[in-house]
């Protein structure tokens, strides 16, 4: 096991500002889209968590010492971890806000939703494997999430990620405006963080409709209905 102060490369005499300011450092250039990977951004946010009161800092040197050498395991160990974790994906489709009246921007949107009896096809929860898509994902467990291209040239597979973090691969259609306010496209994304809240069939939002292709089964299916 690698130290948490060697990851977020400070001193273990850091105080909470050192540490805050490392961490937004560290936590960019791990982040994938900008050159790190999946892996080594939970490795920061796992760190940080480690660190993220004196407290909880006083007990990690408590248990482990100083000195990284004499704890057992080794940074490839880590990275092998949080590689081989699944990821929880909680996920609403965008329809229900409409029916409901509810808003993306909404604080406690999905506690709403987890309150309200909806469908599965419509809210719930599935574990996103290391090797998944989040739109692999979904059809592995039998839903049917809309696309067109599955290869980030349309804006078909939209969905918004409303806590969590998920990638955005480099060669994809969406403008730098809409990856700000959180849209992903689940055909090429896959989770960063553990978890991840997620609303899809979100291709009718003003800016993405005219980024989609001709529909897909789903839509067709929808359109069938
Ligand atoms: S289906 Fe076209 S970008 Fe995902």
């Amino acid at each position: 096991m690698e130290s948490p102060f060697d990851i977020l490369e400070i001193d273990a005499a850091a105080d909470d500002a050192e540490i805050e300011s490392a961490y937004r450092r560290r936590v960019k250039e791990a982040h994938p889209d900008h050159g790190g990977s999946a892996a080594e951004f939970r490795r920061v946010q796992a760190a940080y968590e480690e660190l993220s009161s004196g407290a909880r800092r006083s007990e990690w040197i408590g248990r482990h010492g100083y000195e990284t050498e004499d704890v057992e395991g080794t940074a490839a160990d880590e990275t092998d971890r949080y590689e081989q974790e699944s990821a929880r994906v909680e996920y609403l489709n965008y329809e229900v806000l409409d029916d409901r009246g509810w808003d993306l921007e909404d604080d406690d949107l999905f506690e709403k939703a987890a309150d309200a009896t909806l469908a599965t096809g419509d809210y719930g929860r599935f574990l996103v494997e290391p090797n998944e898509t989040v739109l692999e994902a979904a059809e592995n467990r039998g839903f049917a999430w809309p696309y067109a291209c599955r290869g980030g040239a349309c804006a078909n597979c939209a969905v918004v990620v409303t806590e969590g973090e998920m990638s955005a691969p480099v060669n994809h259609i969406l403008p730098a405006e809409m990856i700000d306010r959180g849209v992903r496209l689940s055909c090429v994304g896959t989770p960063i963080t553990d978890e991840l809240n997620v609303v899809y069939n979100v291709k009718h939002l003003p800016d993405l409709d005219e980024l989609r292709l001709p529909p897909r089964p789903f839509e067709q299916a929808q359109v069938d209905d």
